[in-house]
């Protein structure tokens, strides 16, 4: 894989792929050059494929770390998020609150499902300069960092899928009446 300069696509593994199963290590050393460069690449991979949120694994490598944004046009009424790279995370639930909402994976291009999730969390872990993160977040947000976290740790969304009725390929569910609610 030549590289001089700029940025590059990285191949997105599909759900089938051991990579996705496993659990990821911890990034010994979140400052290194190759991680900065592996998180640029994460990026635009994303950006690229028009999802919200990329794990490491995702792209075959077994590390703790994922990216992810809130575009305005996904954020609903929520702030807008730029990319943000978090490295070794950890998430702690704020109450007992659990909220449904819709989710996509990447790694499973087409579909998508409800899925339940705590409704209001705080993440933890470190950035690209070694310094730590702690972020409450809830709703949308707070989603995609749960759903990131779950794939260091080899969990798939429909491994949490509680209603198999609402989980379908992407074109069906848009031709649905009445049509389903968005998520949050
Ligand atoms: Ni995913």
């Amino acid at each position: 894989m030549g590289r001089i300069g700029g940025m590059s696509l990285l191949k997105i593994a599909r759900m089938g792929h051991p990579v996705l199963i496993g659990r990821a290590e911890p990034v010994p050393d979140p400052g290194a050059a190759e991680i900065r460069r592996l998180a640029a690449d994460m990026i635009e991979t994303m950006r690229d494929a028009g999802g919200v949120g990329l794990a490491a694994p995702q792209v075959h490598l077994p590390l703790r770390m994922f990216v992810f944004h809130l575009p305005r046009a996904r954020a609903a009424d929520a702030e807008p998020i730029a990319p943000m790279v978090v490295i070794n995370p950890e998430i702690v639930p704020l109450d007992e609150q659990i909220e449904l909402g819709w989710e996509g994976c990447l790694s499973i291009p087409g579909l998508r499902a409800v899925v339940p999730r705590h409704a209001n969390i705080v993440y933890r872990g470190v950035d690209l300069e070694g310094a730590p993160i702690e972020v409450s977040a809830s709703g949308y947000h707070g989603r995609i960092v749960q759903h990131e976290t779950d794939h260091l740790d080899g969990v798939l969304y429909p491994m949490r899928v509680t209603d198999f009725r609402l989980f379908g390929f992407d074109d069906e569910l848009a031709r649905r009446q009445p049509p389903l609610a968005e998520e949050e």
